[in-house]
């Protein structure tokens, strides 16, 4: 019977202490990631208050900040919320950029520059617990080339006034030679984004042999010498010859440009009939010397219709060779001396 009590008493005890844990404890408050709970107790017993706060970096809103461990081994409700410190917004650099998700805490922004321009400072910042960036903006400064390698018997002319210490990516300008000598390369040139000048040309010097005369005609030199690059010939040709092209030119490649030629006068190949020469109409045999100008034009008349009227049909000197239009049909000598008043240039025109 003690044995019995004893043991009841026993068994009531144990249990009792058993049962008071679970009822009267809570575990420490799960908490959103924002919020701070002081220490590392990891059970509370019933009634225990405790006082959250929000972590660095974030700011409290809503209350109340407070919670109490519950008979049930459960927390009251909290309505606290931690909200993220907001950086002010950044500005982008002068010729540059900014990436960026977004300005709270601990969130990352990002600085790049444009093309031709580099970096100087810190290429990103972090938005602190104080609400402040980590590092001030950077600047972007433009690339510098320096001056342009000049060639030997070149210079450039750069496209804008600049100043010699001071010649930044993009600026660009036009190589050119001394005469005589011809450039080889490209003429224009640019401060590229890499800090480097676009390839400097080169200037050679080019000459070109005497040059040699053209038939029917003569040159404007008489002395037999070579010819620095760009100097000129001019042509001219002998009576009634004309001309056909311009002057000659030394080339880069040590050659002439294409001679002119001179072309040759034409006689027109008729013995009777009439023609309209310079706006004057004209026997044949009045025109004297029988010679038209290489590209001046001659008409003739042909028979039209049913042999009742008579139309102009033109015809051009091309070097030495004037034909005559097929319906030309060259009247007898009979019929030009008799009865010239019937050909085709004499009568009604169509
Ligand atoms: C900033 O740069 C880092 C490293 O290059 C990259 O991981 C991150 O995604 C970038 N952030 C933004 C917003 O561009
Ligand atoms: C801040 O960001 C880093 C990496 O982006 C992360 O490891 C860290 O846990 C963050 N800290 C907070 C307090 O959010």
């Amino acid at each position: 019977m003690e044995l019995t009590w004893l043991l009841l008493l026993f068994s009531s005890f144990f249990f009792s202490i058993t049962t008071a844990q679970d009822d009267e404890v809570c575990s420490r408050p799960e908490l959103g990631e924002s919020i701070k709970l002081e220490g590392l107790q990891r059970y509370f017993s019933f009634g225990a208050v405790v006082v959250l706060a929000c972590k660095p970096g974030y700011t409290p809103v809503q209350g109340p900040r407070t919670i109490v461990c519950k008979d049930t081994g459960t927390w009251t409700d909290t309505k606290l919320k931690c909200i993220p410190v907001q950086c002010s917004y950044p500005d982008p650099p002068h010729n540059g950029q900014l990436h960026y998700e977004n300005t709270q805490y601990n969130s990352t922004v990002n600085y790049t520059c444009d093309e031709g321009y580099f970096l100087t400072g810190a290429s990103s910042a972090v938005c602190l617990v104080d609400g402040t960036w980590s590092a001030p903006e950077p600047q972007c400064k433009p690339i510098s080339c320096g001056p342009a390698p000049i060639p030997q018997f070149g210079m450039i002319i750069y496209d804008k006034i600049i100043k010699v210490n001071n010649i930044n990516y993009g600026t660009s300008g036009t190589y050119k030679c001394h005469p005589p000598f011809a450039l080889f390369g490209k003429e224009r040139a640019e401060c590229t984004a890499t800090g480097q000048w676009t390839e400097t040309p080169q200037c050679k010097e080019v000459s070109c042999p005497p040059p040699e005369n053209i038939e029917n005609g003569f040159m404007s030199i008489s002395q037999k010498r070579d010819f620095a690059y760009t100097e000129t010939i001019k042509y001219g040709c002998n009576d009634d010859y004309v001309l056909d092209g311009p002057h000659i030119v030394c080339e880069k490649n040590g050659e002439w440009s294409q001679k002119p030629s001179c072309k040759a006068p034409c006689s027109i190949g008729i013995k009777r009939g009439r023609i309209l020469y310079k706006g004057r109409k004209l026997w044949i045999e009045d025109l004297k010397p029988n010679q038209v100008l290489h590209g001046e034009t001659v008409s003739v008349y042909c028979m039209g219709g049913d042999s009742n009227c008579g139309y102009e049909v033109l015809t051009q000197c091309l070097d030495g060779n004037l034909q005559i239009p097929e319906c030309f049909d060259e009247p007898s000598a009979a019929q030009y001396s008799l009865d010239s008043g019937s050909l085709p240039s004499e009568i009604q025109q169509c």
